[in-house]
C-alpha cells in the first residue's frame, strides 16, 4: 500500500506541466522568437527586394502561419490528453492507419538536427558578448572585424588568444541548454523565458530606437537609418508574380513561427486539457510577428544601410546570410563611441543569445518528451542524452563550417522538412481527422471567437498553399521563371531546375557545374572536398532520421507488448 502511494507520488512529481499561463505564452513566444527574427528575416527581405517581400510574407502569415498555429496547438493539447508529448504518437492517435507515427518522426528529427547547428550559431552570440565585454573589437577596423568572423568559423582563433574558442563556446552553450532542460518546463524553460524575453524586448527597443534615429552625417553614418527602412517597407507590387519571392516568404513564416517542426505540439501537449489554445496561440504568434516585423526590421538593416548604403548591404546579404550581423555590426556599433558602442554590442548579441536559447530549449523538448513517454526515461537522463546528441551532431558543423555542412543542416532540417511535415500534418488534421473534430479541438475552451472563415481556410486554402510551396521547392525552375522552364521542356531541352530546388540540391547541381567548369587543379580539389562533406552531411542527416524512425518502431513494439494500444 505504502509502496503504491509513493509510486503514484513519484509519478505526480515527474509529471510535467506549465506553471502559469504567462509562463506558457512567454515560452511559446520564446520558442518562436529566435535568431530567425533578427538575422534571417532582414536578410531574406533584402535578398528578395525589400518591399517586394513584405506582402507575400504577410499573406503567408495570415493564410498559412495562423492556421498552422491553431492546428499544431490543438494537436498538441489533444495528444497531451492521452499522455502523448511528441509528434509520432500524437499523429498516431489521430487516425487508425499505422504509418502516421513515422510521419511524426519529422517532429523529432527536425528538432534534433536544427538544434545541432542552431546551438553553434547561438554559441557565436555568446562569444561576441564576451568579446564586447573585454573590448576585443574596440581597436579593429572594418576589415579586421570581418576577418575576426572569418577566422572564428575557420577555427583559427589566433586573434582572440583563447585556444579552441569556438569549440569552447559551443560546449558551454550545449551544457547550459542541457542544464536548463534538466530542470523541466516550469522550473527551467519557463524561468529562462521569463528572464530572456523581457530583456530581449528591452535590448531590442533600445537598438531599434538607435537604428530608426540614425542620421546621415552623424557618427560616421553616410545615409540615414530611414533609407534602409524605406527600402524594406515600400511595397513593390510587381514582385507578387514572382514565385521565388513567395517561396522565400513562406519559408521564413515557417522558420520564424516554428511551425512544421513538432515543437509547438510538444509544448502544447503540456497544456491543461481545459485550457484555451485559440487565444494563447494568437498571443504567442503575434508577439513573434511584432518582434520580427517591428524590432527585427529596425536594427540590422537600418544600421548597416545607414553606414554602408543599400547596394553594399544587398551585396553582403546575397553573398552569405549570416555575414551581416557578425562581420559588420561590431564595427558599426564602434562608431557610436566606446560606451554606447559597447553597450549596443552587448545588447545586440545578448538579444540574439536570449532569442536563441529560448528556441534551442524548445527544440530539446520533443526528444525528451518522447523518451520519457515511451521508454520511461527520467527527465535528467533525457536532457543529458539530448545534449550529447546535439554535441555529436553539431561538431561536424563546427569543424566543417566552410565546407558547407552547416548550410546542409539548415537546408534539409530547417527548410525542407518543415514544409513536408506541415503539408502532411495539415492533410491529417483537416481531411483525415476531419474538420468537424478538428474545429472542435481548436475552439474548445477558446477565450476568443475564431471567425468561421478560418474553417474553410484550414480545410482548403492552407493545404493547397502548402502543396504549392512543396512543389515549388521540389522542382522550382531557374530564377523562378516557370514560363521559361515550360518552354524549354516543350522544346525538348528539359526542365530548367533552380539550384536551390530540392532535386538540384540532392544532385549537387551547382557544385557539379562548378566542377565541370573548373580547370585549376587546386580549385578542383577544393570543390571535390566540399562535395565529399556535403554528401557526408546528407547521409548523416538521413541516418539521424532513420535512427529516430527505428526508435519509434521500437516504442510501438513495446506498446503492443505491454498492451498499451494507441488508437
Ligand atoms: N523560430 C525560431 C527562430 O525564428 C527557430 C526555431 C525554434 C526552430 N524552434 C525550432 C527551428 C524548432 C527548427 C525547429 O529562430
Ligand atoms: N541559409 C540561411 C540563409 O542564408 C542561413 C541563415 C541565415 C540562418 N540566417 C539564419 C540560419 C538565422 C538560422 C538562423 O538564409
Amino acid at each position: 500500500m505504502s509502496a503504491q502511494t509513493s509510486k503514484t507520488q513519484a509519478k505526480t512529481i515527474h509529471k510535467e506541466s506549465w506553471g502559469s499561463r504567462v509562463g506558457l505564452i512567454l515560452a511559446m513566444a520564446g520558442n518562436a522568437v529566435g535568431l530567425g527574427n533578427f538575422l534571417r528575416f532582414p536578410v531574406k527581405a533584402m535578398q528578395n527586394g525589400g518591399g517586394a517581400f513584405i506582402i507575400p510574407y504577410l499573406v503567408c502569415f495570415l493564410l498559412m502561419g495562423i492556421p498552422l498555429l491553431w492546428i499544431e496547438w490543438s494537436m498538441g493539447r489533444f495528444g497531451g490528453k492521452n499522455g502523448h508529448h511528441s509528434t509520432p504518437f500524437i499523429l498516431d492517435s489521430m487516425d487508425r492507419r499505422k504509418f502516421w507515427k513515422y510521419i511524426g518522426v519529422f517532429g523529432i528529427f527536425t528538432n534534433i538536427a536544427v538544434a545541432a547547428y542552431y546551438c553553434y550559431l547561438e554559441s557565436w552570440t555568446m562569444a561576441y558578448v564576451y568579446h564586447f565585454l573585454v573590448g576585443t573589437f574596440q581597436e579593429l577596423n572594418q576589415v579586421e572585424v570581418a576577418s575576426f568572423f572569418e577566422k572564428y568559423v575557420d577555427l583559427n582563433t589566433s586573434t582572440t588568444g583563447i585556444p579552441f574558442e569556438p569549440i569552447f563556446f559551443f560546449l558551454l552553450c550545449v551544457v547550459l541548454n542541457t542544464w536548463i532542460l534538466s530542470k523541466g518546463l516550469s522550473g527551467g524553460v519557463e524561468i529562462a523565458s521569463k528572464i530572456g524575453m523581457p530583456l530581449l524586448i528591452f535590448f531590442g527597443a533600445f537598438l531599434a530606437y538607435k537604428g530608426i534615429t540614425l542620421q546621415a552625417g552623424k557618427d560616421g553614418a553616410l545615409y540615414g537609418g530611414a533609407v534602409g527602412l524605406n527600402f524594406l517597407w515600400t511595397p513593390q507590387f510587381d514582385s507578387l508574380a514572382n514565385p521565388k519571392v513567395w517561396l522565400a516568404a513562406a519559408g521564413q513564416i515557417f522558420f520564424t513561427l516554428s511551425v512544421g517542426m513538432g515543437t509547438i505540439q510538444c509544448y502544447a501537449s503540456y497544456v491543461n486539457s481545459k485550457q484555451d489554445i485559440a487565444l494563447n496561440a494568437m498571443s504567442a504568434g503575434w508577439m513573434n510577428e511584432f518582434v520580427e516585423v517591428v524590432l527585427g526590421s529596425a536594427i540590422l538593416i537600418p544600421i548597416s544601410v545607414g553606414y554602408l548604403g543599400i547596394d553594399k548591404v544587398v551585396e553582403l546579404t546575397t553573398s552569405g546570410g549570416l555575414g551581416l550581423g557578425f562581420r559588420t555590426m561590431p564595427f558599426l556599433f564602434g562608431q557610436w563611441g566606446t560606451v554606447i558602442g559597447s553597450f549596443a554590442g552587448v545588447a545586440f548579441f545578448g538579444l540574439l543569445f536570449f532569442a536563441g536559447i529560448t528556441s534551442s530549449l524548445a527544440m530539446g523538448t520533443p526528444w525528451m518528451g518522447f523518451m520519457q513517454d515511451e521508454f520511461k526515461w527520467k527527465r535528467e537522463k533525457s536532457a543529458i542524452s539530448f545534449g550529447l546528441i546535439v554535441l555529436i551532431l553539431g561538431l561536424p558543423t563546427v569543424f566543417f563550417f566552410n565546407e558547407g555542412v552547416f548550410d546542409q543542416y539548415d537546408y534539409w532540417a530547417g527548410e525542407v522538412s518543415l514544409v513536408v511535415f506541415a503539408l502532411l500534418e495539415t492533410i491529417l488534421f483537416a481531411w483525415v481527422f476531419g474538420m468537424d473534430k478538428g474545429w472542435k479541438e481548436i475552439t474548445d475552451g477558446a477565450d476568443i471567437h475564431i471567425p468561421g472563415f478560418y474553417r474553410l481556410v484550414i480545410k482548403w486554402i492552407t493545404p493547397v498553399l502548402l502543396l504549392f510551396v512543396f512543389i515549388g521547392s521540389l522542382i522550382g525552375p531557374a530564377n523562378g521563371d516557370w514560363g521559361a522552364a515550360f518552354a524549354s521542356l516543350a522544346n525538348g531541352n528539359g526542365w530548367l531546375l533552380d539550384n536551390s530546388s530540392i532535386i538540384a540540391q540532392l544532385l549537387n547541381k551547382e557544385l557539379n557545374n562548378q566542377l565541370a567548369q573548373a580547370t585549376d587543379p587546386v580549385l578542383i580539389q577544393a570543390l571535390e572536398r566540399k562535395l565529399f562533406y556535403i554528401n557526408a552531411a546528407k547521409l548523416l542527416l538521413l541516418a539521424v532520421f532513420s535512427a529516430a524512425a527505428l526508435l519509434v518502431y521500437a516504442a510501438y513494439k513495446k506498446r503492443v507488448r505491454e498492451g498499451r494500444f494507441t488508437s
